[in-house]
């Protein structure tokens, strides 16, 4: 299915909260959060809105697919920390932007936000509706953590991510696999303007084994083998999580990119993020064969095949 990633770019706030300063506020040790986490530091929003962060995001993404707004056809904007109860965040963006000719709309599905986003691009795309869409993944999630608790505060950050998308170009979306179950809200949830809960060690086994199911589904059907993938780009929830899913499906650990030491866990702005950060590293090029997986409350899981 023809999709190309035509333009990327990202945001994160200035503000470094490292888990020095974590072991100030709560019973934890820089060793604890490193150890079991991976994750150094994170970026904490200030005066920056969620739609300013999406839209510094966006800005880079257009410039560089050298796209004006006025052409996006399309925007979809995945995040679990709105700035508003309605409109969509969306639409605060397309404001923004100006991009005036597109229909703008939020989708909820947490981590997995972002590769949900991606499959319903490619709808409307490959259906010919739109030509070119933008997809942000962007989350305010200090504004959903209880700061006095020590299970889940150490492992969040915010920031933005944004990929312009085009039906015209040479990459693919050659094969993905969403999936949710409902049953399992309840260990990963935040009550309407409460904090975040989890349940983290049951999320950590299943987060292994469902993103590796759904990997090993969608290598099949694009008929690929692991030894062929170039990059594996996983949600950044936790270090231990991707060296358990790269084991699981054999893979070195040096194909897996990973910038959860600087950022923890962005929810959907975590693999937008990284993937403009890894094409900018130079880990990433045109024509690589790149896998993305997720999986994050709902629970909502999924996995996609691009040729970038
Ligand atoms: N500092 C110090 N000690 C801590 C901390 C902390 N920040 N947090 C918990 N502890 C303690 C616990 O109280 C417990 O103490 P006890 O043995 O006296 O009871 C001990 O450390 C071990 O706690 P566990 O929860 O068993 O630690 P675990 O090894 O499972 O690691 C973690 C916890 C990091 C949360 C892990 O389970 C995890 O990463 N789970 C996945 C969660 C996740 O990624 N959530 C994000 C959204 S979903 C997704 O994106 C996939």
């Amino acid at each position: 299915m023809g999709i190309t990633i035509r333009g990327m770019g990202y945001y994160v706030p200035d503000k470094v909260l490292t888990n020095f300063d974590l072991e100030k506020m709560v019973d934890t040790s820089d060793d604890w959060i490193t150890t079991r986490t991976g994750i150094r530091e994170r970026r904490i929003a200030g005066s920056e809105s969620l739609t300013d962060m999406a839209y510094r995001a966006s800005l880079e993404a257009l410039e560089s697919a050298q796209i004006d707004p006025q052409e996006i056809d399309a925007i979809i904007f995945a995040t679990l920390t709105p700035d508003l109860g309605f409109p969509a965040s969306a639409c605060l963006l397309q404001a923004r932007l100006g991009a005036n000719r597109a229909y703008a709309f939020d989708i909820s599905a947490a981590c997995s936000g972002f590769l949900y986003g991606l499959e319903i691009a490619s709808s409307m795309l490959s259906s010919g509706r739109a030509k070119r869409v933008l997809l942000v993944g962007a989350e305010k999630l200090s504004q959903i953590v209880d700061w006095t608790d020590r299970s889940t505060c150490v492992l969040f950050g915010d920031g933005a991510g944004a990929v312009v998308l085009s039906s015209e170009g040479e990459g693919e979306l050659l094969a993905s696999v969403m999936r949710s179950d409902g049953n399992y809200w309840e260990i990963l949830y935040a009550e309407r303007c409460g904090y975040i809960k989890m349940k983290g060690k049951e999320l950590f086994k299943l987060a292994v084994r469902s993103m590796a199911d759904v990997c090993e589904e969608v290598l099949q059907s694009a008929g690929v083998s692991t030894q062929d993938i170039d990059l594996i780009v996983p949600h950044q929830a936790n270090i231990r999580i991707m060296q358990a899913l790269v084991e699981k499906l054999n893979v070195p650990m040096e194909r897996v990119y990973s910038n959860i030491h600087k950022y923890g866990n962005t929810s959907a702005a975590s693999i937008p993020i990284a993937l403009c950060e890894a094409y900018k590293e130079g880990r990433l090029k045109r024509g690589d064969l790149v896998l993305l997986t997720a999986m994050g409350g709902g629970l909502t899981w999924g996995a996609s095949l691009i040729r970038f």
